[in-house]
């Protein structure tokens, strides 16, 4: 069992007294109440009210649509969910990238009106301004460097990042920066598992990977695919405990029979 399982809260200082004595950070993505109490029971150390919600909960392809409304609906939900893990969530496309005081309003709304007790955003030292603002007034930061789903179109694909000798310094140079302007951690995603390793060595602050091998300070996976809700979903570095898209298939099938033959309700399940 972890040194910190017995914590009644998950703070930025448990989360970096976990790198400090080496023990590893468990995150998942949650959207929802039911779910987050499950998740949060069960124990995680981080609940990420990801942006991925937009491709996840509403269909979307990409995570642009979602809005700071719809961001912060999902993130109060999951708030109520949860009495243990520490709840970060993304800051939706259009709401930080315009100027500082933008992103600090975005925020202070996501703090104020979710309960949320971080933010997440996209972004190295293009964002520096922003992520300065938003630490100024006290709301904890977590980065996101590597692939950036909120940058799709500049991209264009969902290849692994920072493969070459130039993107991989710039993307060191970023995490040192937000290491610098006080983020309390930064998720890498999709990168070389030797380049986050490094990163997680040279940094003090916790390294969360998703897609970036084991030399990291954390995990964070999007609970869908990890439990095989989505099963169109099946990169390299996902690893699915569960293939709920066909058990949950299954039940749906049997209910339908069971209501059609009239094998449902049965004597014991009426008034
Ligand atoms: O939105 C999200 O789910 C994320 C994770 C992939 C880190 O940002």
């Amino acid at each position: 069992m972890s040194v910190h399982h017995n914590v009644k809260k998950v703070t930025t200082h448990v989360l970096q007294q976990m790198k400090n004595d080496g023990e590893k950070i468990s995150m998942l993505t949650g959207y929802d109440f039911t779910m987050a109490r499950i998740i949060d029971t069960a124990g995680i150390d981080v609940i990420l009210v990801g942006d991925s919600a937009s491709n996840v909960m509403a269909g979307h392809e990409t995570t642009l649509p979602i809005t700071l409304d719809q961001m912060i609906y999902h993130a109060s939900s999951v708030v109520r969910g949860v009495s243990r893990a520490l709840v970060v969530v993304d800051m939706p496309f259009g709401s930080y990238q315009g100027n500082s005081k933008e992103a600090l309003s975005s925020a202070i709304r996501i703090m104020k009106e979710s309960g949320g007790h971080a933010v997440k955003l996209e972004g190295g030292q293009e964002i520096l301004e922003s992520i300065t603002r938003i630490l100024t007034a006290g709301i904890p930061v977590m980065g996101h460097l590597g692939l950036t789903p909120q940058s799709i179109y500049k991209f264009g694909t969902y290849v692994v990042r920072a493969q070459e000798k130039d993107e991989a310094q710039r993307l060191i140079e970023d995490a040192k920066a937000l290491e610098e302007a006080g983020c309390f951690a930064i998720v890498l995603e999709k990168i070389p598992a030797d380049l986050a390793a490094r990163v997680a060595k040279e940094l003090t602050i916790p390294i969360i990977g998703i897609g970036a091998g084991g030399g990291v300070d954390g995990q964070v996976l999007v609970v869908h695919d990890m439990l095989g809700i989505n099963n169109e979903f099946s990169p390299r570095f996902l690893r699915k405990y569960h293939n709920l898209f066909q058990e949950m298939l299954g039940s749906f099938h049997r209910y339908i029979e069971d209501v059609k033959s009239g094998d449902f309700p049965n004597e014991d399940e009426q008034y």
